[in-house]
C-alpha cells in the first residue's frame, strides 16, 4: 500500500480537501495537563513513587497515576468537575494493608475508574517451536517483587520513565498522557485522543532461560464494581501507519447493561524485535481471553489498587509475543509492545485521506471508463441500427 501511495501523492485532489477538512477539524478538544511526582510527600517515598496527571476538559478531569510500589500500575478516575482533585493519605498508603489511602474529591464526583496492573512476566522454552505455552513455563517474573527505579519524569506532554532489572537486563514502562488528539512517532504510530495515554513496555537485554524462549506479559484490569470486559478486534484494509498490520484489538470494559463503553485498553497486535525496527523487525502477538482473577490478590500486588479500591473486581490476560515459525527472543535480545488506555470509545483509525484519495481514484477510474464505454456502445448501438438498414435481409 505504502508503495502505491507514493504514486498517487499528487494525483487526486479530493484528498487534498480531505487532508484540509481533516486539519481543521483537529485539536477541536483539547484537555489541561499538568504533573506531579508524589503529590504531598515531602521527599522521595520508600518502595516507589507516585505520579499524579490531571487533564482538565471542560466540564471534567482525567485523573492519571502511575505507581510503582508494587506492581506497575496505571489507575485512570474520570471526574464531572473541572476542579476535582487527589487526595493520599501516605501513612496509609505506604502501609498497604487497607484501602483508603487515596481518594477523590468531591468524591461524588467520580463517574469512572479503572486500573490496569502489570502483574507478571512469564517465559516459556518453544523447544518444537509451536509458540503455544503449555507445559515449558519457566518461574514467572513477579512485576510486584521487583526492583524499580525512580519514576523518571519528563516534559513537556507528561512522560514517565520506569524500569526494573531482570535477568542481566531490563524491564521498562513509559507513560505518555496526551493533552490532544494525535499519532505517536514510532511504530506503531497508535492514534490517540485526548482521553487516552500511551503505555510503551519494552525488554532489553535479559538473559533468556532457553535458546528458544519466548515470553508472555499478563495484565489485569481492575474496577470497583463489577464490569463486563471483553476483547473486540476489528480489522481494517488500511496499513499505513502500521505497516502490515491490517486488526487493533480493544479490551473494553462496558456499562453493566453493555450499552456504552466506559474505558478501554487498545492495541495493535504486533511487538517489535528492535528499538528502532525495520519492518522485518515486526513479530505479531496475541492475546488470551479475559478471565476474572483473584481481587484480594490484585490488591496485595499493587498500592494503587489496594488504595483506591474497597471491594476490587480484576479480570487478567496475557499477551504471547511472537508465533511459530518467528524468530526467538535471543535473536535480538529486545522486544517492545505499546498500548493505549483511556475512557470512553477507543480511537478510531479513520481511513486516512491518502487512502480515500487512492480509493476514489482507483474506483472513480474504471466507473469512469465503464460510463464512457457505455455512452460509446450506445453510439454504436445507434450507428449499428442504421447502419443495419442498409443491409438487405437474406433469405
Ligand atoms: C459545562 O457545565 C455548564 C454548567 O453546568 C454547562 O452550562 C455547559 O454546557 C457545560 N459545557 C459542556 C461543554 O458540557
Ligand atoms: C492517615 O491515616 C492514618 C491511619 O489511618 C490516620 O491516623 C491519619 O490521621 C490519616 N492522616 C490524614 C492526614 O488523614
Ligand atoms: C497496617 O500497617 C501499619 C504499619 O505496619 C500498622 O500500624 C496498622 O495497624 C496496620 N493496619 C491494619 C488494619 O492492619
Ligand atoms: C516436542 O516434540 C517432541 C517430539 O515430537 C515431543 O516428544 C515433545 O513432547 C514436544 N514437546 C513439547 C513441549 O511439546
Ligand atoms: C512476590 O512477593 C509476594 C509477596 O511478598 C510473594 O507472595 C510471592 O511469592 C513473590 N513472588 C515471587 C515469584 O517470588
Ligand atoms: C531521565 O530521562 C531522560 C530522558 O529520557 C534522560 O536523559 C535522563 O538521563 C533520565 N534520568 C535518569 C535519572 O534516569
Ligand atoms: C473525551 O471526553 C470528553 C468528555 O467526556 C468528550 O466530550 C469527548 O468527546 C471525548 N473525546 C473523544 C475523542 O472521545
Ligand atoms: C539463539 O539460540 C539458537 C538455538 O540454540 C542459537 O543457534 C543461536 O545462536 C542463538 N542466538 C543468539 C544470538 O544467541
Ligand atoms: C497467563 O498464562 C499463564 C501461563 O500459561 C497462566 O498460568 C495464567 O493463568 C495466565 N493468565 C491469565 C490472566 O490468563
Amino acid at each position: 500500500m505504502a508503495a502505491a501511495a507514493r504514486d498517487w501523492r499528487l494525483a487526486p485532489s479530493a484528498a487534498l480537501l480531505l487532508v484540509c477538512l481533516a486539519g481543521s477539524a483537529r485539536g477541536a478538544f483539547h484537555r489541561q495537563l499538568s504533573a506531579k511526582l508524589n503529590p504531598g510527600y515531602s521527599s522521595l517515598p520508600p518502595g516507589g513513587d507516585l505520579l499524579h496527571v490531571r487533564a482538565v476538559g471542560v466540564n471534567d478531569t482525567l485523573h492519571y497515576l502511575f505507581s510503582s510500589q508494587g506492581a506497575p500500575t496505571l489507575l485512570l478516575l474520570h471526574t464531572d468537575s473541572a476542579s476535582s482533585d487527589i487526595q493520599v493519605n501516605w501513612t496509609q498508603f505506604l502501609a498497604r494493608n487497607t484501602s483508603g489511602g487515596l481518594w477523590v474529591e468531591p468524591e461524588s464526583s467520580l463517574q469512572f475508574s479503572s486500573a490496569l496492573v502489570f502483574s507478571r512476566l512469564l517465559e516459556y522454552d518453544d523447544v518444537n517451536d509451536t509458540a503455544t505455552p503449555t507445559s515449558d513455563l519457566f518461574p514467572p517474573y513477579d512485576l510486584q517483587n521487583f526492583t524499580w527505579s525512580r519514576l523518571n519524569l519528563s516534559g513537556p506532554a507528561p512522560t514517565a520513565l520506569l524500569c526494573g532489572g531482570v535477568a542481566r537486563g531490563s524491564l521498562c514502562l513509559r507513560l505518555a498522557v496526551f493533552g490532544d488528539e494525535g499519532r505517536g512517532q514510532r511504530w506503531p504510530r497508535l492514534l490517540h485522543s485526548a482521553n487516552s495515554s500511551q503505555m510503551e513496555v519494552w525488554l532489553d537485554g535479559v538473559a533468556p532461560r532457553s535458546p528458544r524462549s519466548r515470553f508472555l506479559l499478563e495484565l489485569q484490569t481492575v474496577g470497583g464494581a463489577y464490569l463486563p470486559s471483553r476483547v473486540d478486534v476489528h480489522r481494517s484494509i488500511d496499513d499505513e501507519f502500521t505497516p502490515s498490520i491490517f486488526q487493533v484489538s480493544q479490551w473494553v470494559s462496558s456499562a453493566v447493561d453493555g450499552s456504552a463503553v466506559l474505558g478501554f485498553v487498545q492495541w495493535k497486535p504486533v511487538a517489535y524485535r528492535r528499538s528502532d525496527p525495520v519492518l522485518e523487525d515486526a513479530t505479531p502477538c496475541r492475546h488470551s481471553e479475559p478471565v476474572p482473577q483473584s481481587g484480594a490478590a490484585a490488591a496485595s500486588s499493587s498500592a494503587l489498587v489496594r488504595a483506591f479500591f474497597a471491594t476490587p473486581h480484576a479480570v487478567g490476560l496475557n499477551v504471547s509475543f511472537g508465533l511459530a515459525g518467528e524468530p526467538f527472543y535471543n535473536g535480538s535480545g529486545f522486544l517492545s509492545w505499546t498500548l493505549l488506555v483511556g475512557v470512553g470509545s477507543p480511537p478510531v483509525d479513520a481511513f486516512s485521506p491518502l487512502v480515500v484519495g487512492i480509493m476514489a481514484v482507483s474506483l472513480g477510474t474504471p466507473m469512469i471508463l465503464l460510463l464512457l464505454g457505455g455512452v460509446c456502445v450506445c453510439f454504436r448501438k445507434r450507428d449499428g441500427t442504421n447502419a443495419g438498414q442498409a443491409y438487405e435481409p437474406i433469405n
